[in-house]
């Protein structure tokens, strides 16, 4: 039997009150639809279709970039979920006979386990239609499953429900198995006379009734997994519910996390064996964390990766890579394009970009390096810049291998210091310094003897001044 997916996400999704269309809001790293997609291509299915509407320009643009084997497709003019189905149907290729299974963009943590259990139950059934459901505490905003005699009757909507039916709090999770023939032919059926003048796809349950074939709704126990998200404050819990699960699936991979109410990980990241998570640390994109790594507290890395036994405290990393046994921070931000050596160390107060810092190489306090090559066991002083920019374009320094540069030095790039080589403290660099020299380039320091007495008479500094020694 072949099947096809259809996963609607051509809704206005006004509640967001956003400019953003709903289904590109993100939840662990990844737009919604992201998540609905991942799961629909991991069912092996024979065609996944997304029907589009408001804003369809910008959703496609995800679409084509990280699924492009989906087939992209338009909703007409009439609104509702069932004109939305017709739309995936109507893109299907010619003369597609099988199951349809029905996926909302809104509803993002639903899993490939669940999705396969109801396309089991649908096949193991004589139905037409068959659908997840779950009891929630507080139904508001879904469709409310209507039964007779535990038999499902209908599926009534929140805005067209008479003041019994909301009480109901079995719900429609939006996520159903069609045969493709009665599909077609309850949809004809569909009419937009509701409160919302919508064509529901939710109608096609009666109306397959009414033609006599079955139908059948399945609760689920978990209903996060069919939480759909209308608004912010829905798309805030359902990010924390999905966190607590990521956090909960790496401790129990063997990573140390701490503090998991603080700690958000992107389901795009790895992370090592014994590996150690600290308050407030969060992963982002395609970030990757060796073994017995320490991460945190109060730390964000962005598309990275952190070698085994690496340390990253009160830090900021993006775009770029710390290997082995180095150490960053506290107070550091590494932007794209660092590379920090095995053992290598960038200290407190450090801020480094488009460089590649050699292996054992420390640059431990209070200093920018912007586009240097600083090799292997060099050490940077204290306060030190590295001047990249000439105000027009961007300039190399390059710092040779167990090179030593004393503090406060300013390296006026383009500029190479030797191997070996030495700078003094305080120093301007801004001719080549050759292997094994040491560079020093000091104005003469002068002292005006007595110039406090003359110049701040009275002052607490004046007053401090041991005359003796004068
Ligand atoms: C829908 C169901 C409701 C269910 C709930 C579960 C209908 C009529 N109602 O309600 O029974 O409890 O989902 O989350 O189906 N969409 C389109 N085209 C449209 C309208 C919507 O593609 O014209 C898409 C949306 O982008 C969204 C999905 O369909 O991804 C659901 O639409 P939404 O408006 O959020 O429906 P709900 O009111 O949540
Ligand atoms: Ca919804």
């Amino acid at each position: 039997m072949q099947l096809a997916v259809i996963v609607l996400a051509a809704g206005e999704g006004t509640r967001m009150r956003s400019s953003l269309p709903k289904v590109l809001h993100s939840i662990a790293g990844l737009p919604l639809i992201g998540h609905v997609l991942s799961t629909a291509f991991a069912l092996t299915a024979d065609h996944v279709v997304t029907v589009l509407g408001h804003q369809k320009d910008l959703v496609s643009e995800f679409i084509t970039e990280h699924f492009p084997s989906t087939i992209v497709t338009e909703q007409g003019p009439t609104p509702g979920t069932g004109a939305a189905v017709e739309a995936g149907l109507a893109a299907l290729p010619k003369g597609f006979k099988g199951e349809v299974l029905v996926l909302s963009g809104d509803v993002p943590l639903l899993d490939v386990t669940s999705i396969s259990e109801l396309v089991e139950m649908h096949r193991d059934s004589s139905n037409a239609a068959t659908l997840i459901s779950t009891i929630l505490d507080n139904p508001n905003g879904y469709g409310r499953i209507l039964r007779s005699q535990e038999s499902l009757i209908g599926i009534v909507e929140q805005k067209d429900a008479s003041e019994s039916d909301l009480l109901l709090t079995e719900v429609n999770a939006g996520v159903y198995v069609f045969d493709r023939d009665h599909l077609d032919n309850a949809l004809l059926n569909v009419t937009t006379k509701n409160a919302q003048g919508e064509k529901y796809l939710t109608d096609v349950v009666s109306i397959m009734l009414e033609q006599g074939q079955s139908a059948s709704a399945h609760p689920i126990n978990d209903h996060w997994l069919v939480a759909g998200i209308n608004d912010r404050h829905q798309l805030s819990q359902v990010a924390a519910e999905l966190n607590s699960r990521i956090v909960k699936a790496w401790q129990l991979a063997g990573v140390t996390i701490t503090e998991p109410a603080t700690t958000w990980i992107d389901v795009t990241c790895q992370l090592g064996t014994d590996s150690t998570l600290l308050p407030s640390t969060r992963l982002h994109g395609l970030t990757q964390i060796g073994a017995k790594a320490t991460i945190g507290p109060d730390t964000t890395i962005t598309d990275s990766s952190v070698g085994q036994g690496a340390t990253i405290s009160r830090s900021q990393v993006s775009s770029s890579e710390i290997l082995d046994n180095s150490s960053v921070g506290p107070f550091a931000f590494i932007r794209p394009g660092t590379v920090l050596g095995a053992e290598g160390k960038i200290g407190a107060f450090v801020e480094v970009k488009n460089s590649v810092i050699g292996p054992g190489a420390k640059v431990p306090h209070l200093s920018y390096v912007g586009d240097a090559s600083i090799g292997e066991g060099a050490n940077i002083g204290a306060g030190t810049i590295f001047a990249n920019y000439d105000g027009v374009t961007k300039h190399r320094t390059t710092i040779g291998a167990f090179a030593k540069t004393g503090s406060g030095n300013t390296f006026v790039a383009p500029v190479t210091i030797g191997d070996g080589a030495y700078t003094a403290a305080g120093s301007t660099i801004r001719r080549n310094v050759e292997s094994g020299a040491l560079a020093l380039n000091p104005a003469a320091q002068k002292n005006l003897s007595g110039w406090v007495l003359a110049n701040r008479p009275g002052s607490k500094s004046a007053r401090a001044i041991n005359l003796d020694t004068e």
